[in-house]
């Protein structure tokens, strides 16, 4: 009789009682992947079988500090301790909204949610209900969240739906001003993500005249200039992520990164749009909820504290070092793009991403679980141990990448 693992017998589980036996882009990115996991601690991470691996993908971006990070856990620990979902918020609202104006230069309030695609959606209305207008730009390929009006998959999507949608190129201005001059004064803002980070496709870092032009653009039409800093918050910079551009948005979409892995998600807006942000209606019944603000409040110390942007850097730039020494080594054509805490790796001419699932599976079978669809994320928990066991873990990955091209 054949032996299952856990992993096995609950895939086999969730096929019959969750759609597809499972959805969205935690479904396991290939078939070496595990689906289900255990838990974690640091940058090292268990699969529900016992398995250890380094963590790349920290959780596809929450998990900035490392897992069950002391300072974090005691934070919410506490809170829970007295309260969570109440009838109103506890006080930590008030100091985690001061904290976030005081350390993202743009901001002068802040709107609480849960999930990133709560807070793209709200930049939208509020930029809409600020200016009167209806039209939002948006680049061709950007992801922004998985509700109708941007999800990338078209079932159960109406036209109506993103009828209100235009859509430009990133990093070209010319394409920008078009598709504004298409939406003419019905132009209610401009969504735009730090840099271009499109699911399988190499990243590209932002061309700081174009993010100067969209801000030009922006205040010549009042139209809101949005930044979507759901994937990149508090990794690339301790602030809005285009503040080391000199480019300051008026709207700000958060979440993934800011309560270390506890449900979280914020606008953050400046003065000229607080009125349209009080004029809507939003809500939820666990956006209020304080346990993950009190995580808020502590991630954004420890990051502060602990240097963990400098670390995440550091240790992003010798992961690059490693792996691009590799590829030459094994001598592979790859490109590596993006900033190094989130990275992505290419084959040239890898057509399906064949070669890019070869290297992730036997990279998963060393002990580093990346993604070969997906852009990575080093985490300020990575030390030199854990550096060192995902480089071997890459060595091996591009051994089988090149035995699978027969050479
Ligand atoms: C840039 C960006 N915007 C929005 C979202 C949506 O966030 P969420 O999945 O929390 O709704 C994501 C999620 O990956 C994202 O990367």
């Amino acid at each position: 009789m054949t032996e299952h693992t856990t992993d096995e017998r609950l895939r086999e589980r969730a096929r019959a009682v969750i759609p597809g036996g499972m959805y969205g882009h935690q479904a396991a990115p290939g078939a070496a992947y595990p689906q289900f996991m255990r838990g974690g601690r640091g940058a090292r991470i268990w699969d529900v079988d016992g398995n250890e691996y380094v963590d790349l993908m920290c959780s596809y971006g929450p998990v900035v500090l490392g897992h069950r990070h002391p300072r974090v856990e005691a934070a919410a620990a506490e809170q829970a301790a007295s309260g969570d979902c109440q009838n109103g918020p506890g006080p930590v609202m008030v100091d985690l909204a001061e904290l976030l104006v005081q350390t993202v230069r743009h901001a002068d309030w802040a709107i609480f949610a849960k999930n990133g695609t709560d807070a793209t959606t709200m930049c939208c209305t509020i930029a809409r209900a600020q200016t009167g207008r209806d039209k939002i730009l948006v680049a061709t390929g950007a992801y922004h969240g998985a509700a109708p009006w941007c999800t990338p998959r078209p079932a159960g999507v109406t036209p109506q739906d993103r009828a209100n949608l235009g859509h430009y190129t990133f990093n070209d201005l010319a394409s920008v001003r078009s598709a504004a001059a298409r939406a003419g004064d019905d132009l209610a803002g401009i969504m735009v993500s730090p840099f271009k980070h499109d699911a399988g496709y190499d990243q590209e870092l932002v061309d700081p005249a174009f993010a100067r032009g969209l801000r030009a653009l922006c205040d010549e039409t009042g139209a809101a200039l949005i930044l979507d800093d759901v994937r990149c918050g508090f990794r690339l910079h301790l602030g809005s992520s285009w503040e080391p551009v000199g480019v300051d948005p008026d709207l700000s979409a958060w979440s993934k990164a800011i309560a270390n892995g506890r449900a979280l998600a914020a606008v953050l807006g400046n003065d000229a749009f607080r009125g349209g942000a009080q004029q809507v209606f939003v809500t939820g019944s666990f956006w209020f909820s304080a346990v993950p603000m009190a995580a808020a409040v502590a991630t954004i110390g420890a990051l502060k504290d602990e240097g963990a942007i400098e670390t995440m850097r550091r240790q992003g730039e010798a992961l690059r070092d490693g792996i691009l020494d590799q590829a030459r080594a094994w001598d592979l054509a790859v490109r590596y793009t993006g900033p190094p805490v989130m990275p992505y790796l290419t084959f040239a001419g890898d057509q399906g991403h064949e070669l890019a699932g070869v290297f992730a599976a036997q990279a998963l079978r060393g002990g580093a679980y990346l993604h070969p669809r997906h852009n990575w994320f080093v985490s300020a928990a990575m030390t030199g141990d854990d550096l060192a066991l995902a480089l071997e873990a890459t060595d091996q990955a591009f051994a089988a990448v090149r035995k699978h091209l027969g050479q």
